[in-house]
């Protein structure tokens, strides 16, 4: 049967400007900023003894010979970058970074971006938790010589989750440090936590020198996201690990005897690029086999992207780089962290709920989430509920209405909230922080209600009042419900907290913040990647910081319920860390490859897995080849391997300049092979997206995939094609056999996608989307390679 429900999208015309001379893309002005230079290492001048001689040299030139920029300590460099990268950052204006681009040895010129830290707790951070791993993996040393490094917040390195009983000995290869500093003793690190860094130059050469009362100059984790998502990724068994009485039970990371390395590049003020690629540079150069990413990314050409660059010579090095989708869903092209030499993992829920419902007076439940853990509200008395938006102080004007609805700082009157449950709008600010104004304003409880926007993606947070998360529909009702009510028969409710439950159907389901494809840079690629939990995720937490993470929260508690898509990466990354364990030679891109084509798209009630947003049936911009299947992912049978050069044919076949590869690349682009390839879709990845134009000048479109399966089964196999094509094409694949002779024999097919123009007449601008699939198997292996077909109406 043809599959998959085709959807309309709403084509958001991305104005890419890439401007010829790099100048353009520079900008004017004379502000300085900061810029990350890339230079061709081996062309620095016999006359300076080190390369930073060399840099300082040549900012000052730029900046002709020493007027303009301002003087830093220790010359203008901020940081020296040798291993994912060659080059440094500078502050400098953007004339200066002009003439830089135009001198000797110097490769590209890419101006510095902040970045934030990808959780859905807003404006700052988020969480995750593992499924229990098998007894193989608790009991053996399995993974215990591969180091993961998180370029995060930091780390607590107190925390049960990262002691060493029962390690061996620190891995020989590796090379890093124990930085030390306030809250962090040299003693710091040990067998479990190897090294830890902290990066702030980027970051203070922006923002000023940094309030050393509100954060540490240190690799000291004062937010808790970085040890939220070192835990998940490697934690080591702690048991028993709850938030406040929920979810009890044993807290374990992906790979719970790999070593950590944390890199910490996240400040009160942001993620700054700059101290990102240092990161980088220094988590390469110290060996670690893995880097986890949950921050987010920005929408710009790979060449102007640092975490793009930082993250391809990462993988040259042989390190598998998994970042974070972003946050921005369920909205199309929201997609963050799209380049293919990443893994770009989005989030999924998983079989367990916290369920904390809305009673109200006239007898309707309301289903809602939370994991508030303090002293419960009466039980059976129904309080009076308020809605925010219309009990703002006695001057109410329209926008005062606005800021109350949201429940903004100092937007309620006390006198109108005192004793009530009170309803607030979700957005703006954070989730907790609409909880702490309602508890100061005197309110008993709180119902966070989702807008449409939010559709009905809930997320469950340890506020610091009694108060649950409904999702649209239900916060229609209760604003209707309090709507209709009068002095004489007031509005009234109260919530049920109903702890844990397990087994919830269906499971998973793609969390409505996940962010979804297609990719706005290069849609021949298919992004995100895949999905791993991400909601509701219990993962170890600082001892110094209270669970909703806002400053007047006092409680304090070992383990903390987070949802993002930070949180479903550090899943990626632990598991990458096992699979590069029992499969030492893997390339980065084989061990993705092992990841995407094992990983499944239905849920636990046999259905396709469904959008938390909607309810209804979820597609490849959603989850990408699926949800991950950790076992599944250990002995895939085939994987679709990529080298380095085939990531530079790609880009030549973006029809990036030369100039621009070089950016990313540090070899001159030879972009002769990249014909061979065809076009940017023939990059060997495990997934194949066919974008068509629908002009309404042909009743077919074609093209076709060309792609490669190295065997990893062991030994002879045969293995057959099975199409699932999408709805209105024909896909063929040939030969529809491949038989191995042995392990490691390669073998190529092609790919054939014939796509029929859509019967209606469009709407200008929106696209369908017709998703199926390919699947080799041997009856002991299913290869599964995602094929995607959007096809795209003009905009007029
Ligand atoms: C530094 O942070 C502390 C704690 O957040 C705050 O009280 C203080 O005002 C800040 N100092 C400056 C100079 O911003
Ligand atoms: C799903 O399908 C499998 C196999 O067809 C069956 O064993 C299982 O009981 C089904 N589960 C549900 C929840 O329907
Ligand atoms: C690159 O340029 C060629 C020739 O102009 C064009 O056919 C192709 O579509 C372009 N590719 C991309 C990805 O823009």
């Amino acid at each position: 049967m043809a599959s998959s429900a085709s959807r309309t999208l709403l084509l958001l015309v991305v104005v890419v400007v890439v401007a010829a001379a790099v100048g353009g893309v520079l900008g004017g002005g004379g502000e300085e900023r900061t810029f990350i230079v890339r230079v061709d290492a081996d062309a620095k001048p016999s006359a300076f003894p080190t390369h930073a001689h060399w840099y300082e040299a040549a900012v000052m030139a730029a900046e002709g010979g020493g007027g303009g920029g301002e003087w830093r300590e220790g010359g203008p460099l901020i940081h020296t970058y040798s291993a994912a990268f060659h080059g440094f950052s500078a502050r400098m204006s953007p004339a200066a970074a002009t003439a830089l681009a135009e001198a000797p040895g110097v490769a590209a010129v890419v101006p510095e971006r902040v970045r934030q830290l990808a959780t859905t707790r807003s404006p700052r951070f988020l969480g995750l938790l593992s499924s229990p791993p098998s007894a193989l993996l608790a009991d053996s040393d399995f993974g215990s010589d591969l180091v993961i490094a998180i370029i995060d917040t930091g780390i607590s390195p107190t925390h049960r989750s990262f002691h060493d009983r029962g390690l061996g000995p620190v891995p020989s290869k590796w090379r890093g440090v124990c930085s030390s500093g306030p809250g962090f003793p040299p003693n710091s690190c040990n067998r479990k936590l190897v090294g830890a860094r902290f990066f702030s130059a980027g970051y203070e050469a922006t923002s000023g020198r940094m309030n050393e009362t509100a954060e540490v100059r240190s690799p000291l984790d004062t937010d808790g996201h970085g040890t939220h998502t070192a835990s998940i990724a490697a934690g080591r068994y702690v048991f028993p690990a709850s938030t406040l009485g929920y979810a009890r039970g044993v807290a374990a990371g992906m790979a719970p005897k790999a070593r950590l390395a944390a890199y910490k590049v996240c400040w009160v003020g942001g993620c700054f690029d700059s101290d990102i690629l240092a990161a980088f540079d220094a988590a390469v150069a110290d060996g670690v086999d893995v880097v986890s990413l949950s921050v987010g990314g920005v929408v710009v050409p790979y060449y102007l992207d640092a975490i793009a660059i930082g993250a391809f010579g990462a993988t040259e090095a042989g390190i598998v780089v998994s970042a974070s989708a972003g946050n921005g869903g369920p909205g199309g092209l929201t997609v963050t962290n799209v380049a293919p030499w990443m893994a770009t993992v989005g989030a999924g829920s998983m079989d367990r709920a916290f369920p904390a419902n809305v009673q109200l007076g006239n007898g309707q439940v309301l289903d809602g989430v939370s994991v508030y853990g303090g002293p419960a509200l009466q039980s059976g008395k129904m309080y009076t509920l308020v809605y925010a938006g219309a009990s703002s102080g006695a001057a109410s004007s329209a926008a005062d209405g606005y800021s109350a609805s949201m429940c903004l700082d100092g937007s309620l009157d006390p006198a109108a909230v005192r004793g009530k449950i009170v309803v607030c709008d979700r957005g703006v600010n954070s989730r907790a922080a609409k909880g702490d104004v309602v508890h100061r304003a005197g309110g008993i409880g709180m119902v966070l209600a989702n807008g449409v926007f939010d559709g009905e993606g809930l997320v469950a947070d340890c506020h610091v009042l009694p108060a649950t998360a409904v999702g649209a529909a239900a916060g229609d009702k209760l604003r209707k419900y309090i709507g209709s009510s009068t002095r004489q028969a007031p509005a009234t409710g109260t919530i049920l907290f109903e702890g844990t439950h397990l087994g919830v159907h269906p499971a998973p389901v793609v969390a409505a913040f996940s962010a979804r494809g297609p990719n706005p840079q290069s849609p021949e690629i298919l992004k995100p990647d895949l999905i791993a939990p991400g909601l509701n995720i219990l993962a170890a937490w600082p001892s110094g910081v209270g669970p909703a993470g806002i400053p007047s929260d006092g409680r304090r508690t070992e383990f903390n319920i987070l949802s993002g898509t930070s949180m479903a990466c550090p899943h990626i990354s632990g598991l990458a860390a096992l699979l590069k364990a029992a499969h030492p030679t893997w390339s980065p891109a084989a061990i993705k490859s092992a990841l995407m084509t094992t990983a499944y798209i239905k849920d636990n009630s046999n259905g396709t897995m469904v959008d938390e947003s909607t309810g209804v049936v979820a597609d490849v911009f959603d989850f990408g080849a699926g949800h991950v299947d950790p076992m599944r992912a250990m002995d895939p049978g085939l994987v679709y391997d990529i080298t380095p050069v085939d990531y530079v044919n790609f880009l030549c076949n973006l029809n990036y300049t030369e100039q621009n590869i070089r950016a990313i690349t540090r070899r001159p682009a030879d972009c002769r092979g990249a014909r061979r390839a065809g076009h940017a879709g023939n990059l060997n990845y495990p997934s194949m997206s066919a974008t068509f134009a629908a002009d309404g000048t042909r009743a077919t479109m074609k093209t076709h995939f060309i792609r490669t399966v190295t065997n990893v089964g062991g030994g002879r196999a045969v293995y057959r094609a099975t199409v699932r094509s999408p709805e209105g094409c024909a896909v063929t694949v040939q030969p529809r056999q491949l038989a191995f002779r042995r392990d490691g024999q390669k073998l190529s097919f092609t790919v054939r996608v014939e796509a029929a123009a859509p019967a209606k007449k469009m709407e200008p601008g929106s696209s369908q989307v017709r998703s199926g699939a390919v699947t080799w198997s041997d009856g002991r292996h299913a290869v599964n390679t995602p094929v995607v077909v959007t096809v795209q109406a003009p905009l007029q």
